[in-house]
């Protein structure tokens, strides 16, 4: 595996699950694969999850690691060719990757959506512009428009609850009082229609995800007619892809609540985290049994691992 920045990178997604099982029941178990390796993990934004879960991920396999806040930490890049570099940004993407290449044997790097720059976001402007400066293998811990590592977490997650063969799993939209990228729920999406799951997208009027991930997914604007039977619902909030980057008020009633989750076939409550309490999710469906939220963060320790991993072994398949 050269890169990893879509379910589009991997070649069997239920094979990938079957090793992310193996690896989570024996994390240390391949441990001379990482030996005298290095990762670097690239934020452009914050995160808890992604970067220690990333971390937790090289330790297990006898990586090093080395981490490194861009926005903070290091010089402002520059991503356009040819530019006349007398403004704001001091170093160029070119020289920035191909520095960090020379550190580090894999490179994680998260990039946010601008959600103003509907094709600069859509065309991953700075993970492409990065991997094609890099030369070597690189993960996307996020980007502007996906996040794989927690969707293959969610796959892990759902696999591990699921009680019957093709279960009934819900993609619903909640309120937010921030404007948010698309990229969790293009990304789940992504990876739902490649897992043996009946996935239903539920979402007010005017937050239609990009057709090129729903495109044959069944979607419907009411909420209660989609968490019936339901096996998993899964709440992110997003803002608008038509209409790029917008947000409506006054859809506090898509709150997941007790009562709504009441609809469902005892249905587990799912969220990539982090979450606002009794905005997104009511206080009691979070601290309910039927809440997963701790354990696909839990899993993106072995979803990093198992990529990492396959990485690993390509190189040395290199030698
Ligand atoms: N779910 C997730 O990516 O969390 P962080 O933003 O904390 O990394």
């Amino acid at each position: 595996m050269k890169k990893f920045t879509s379910v589009k990178d991997v070649a069997d997604v239920n094979a990938l699950l079957k090793k992310a099982l193996a690896i989570k029941a024996a994390p240390l178990a391949d441990q001379q694969y990482g030996k005298d390796k290095t990762l670097g993990l690239l934020f452009f934004n914050p995160s808890l999850r992604t970067r220690l879960s990333s971390q937790k991920a090289a330790m297990n396999l006898g990586m090093n690691v080395m981490v490194m806040n861009l926005n903070g930490d290091g010089w402002s890049i520059e991503l356009a060719d040819g530019t006349v570099m007398n403004q704001g940004t001091q170093e160029h993407i070119k020289e920035a990757a191909g520095v960090i290449s020379q550190y580090c044997d894999i490179i994680g790097i998260r990039t946010f959506a601008s959600l103003t720059d509907k094709e600069e976001d859509y065309q991953e402007t700075i993970l492409n512009k990065f991997i094609a400066h890099a030369t070597v293998p690189v993960i996307s811990l996020e980007s502007a428009t996906l996040h794989p590592l927690q969707s293959f977490a969610d796959v892990i997650t759902i696999a591990e609850h699921k009680k019957k063969d093709t279960p009934k799993v819900v993609l619903t939209w909640a309120p937010h009082p921030r404007a948010l990228p698309q990229a969790v729920a293009n990304s789940f999406v992504e990876w739902m229609k490649e897992a043996d799951v009946e996935l239903v997208i539920t979402h007010p009027k005017g937050y239609e995800l990009s057709a090129q991930f729903t495109e044959g997914v069944t979607i419907t604007n009411n909420q209660d007619e989609a968490f019936k039977d339901a096996d998993f619902i899964y709440a992110k909030n997003w803002s608008s892809f038509e209409d790029y980057g917008a947000t409506q008020s006054g859809l506090n009633d898509w709150t997941v609540t007790k009562e709504k989750m009441a609809l469902t076939n005892n249905g587990k409550f799912m969220h990539c985290l982090p979450v606002r309490r009794n905005v997104v999710v009511s206080d009691e469906v979070i601290d309910s049994d039927n809440s997963l939220v701790l354990e696909q963060a839990n899993n993106r320790t072995f979803s990093a691992q198992t990529v990492l991993l396959e990485m690993l072994k390509s190189m040395g398949d290199e030698k």
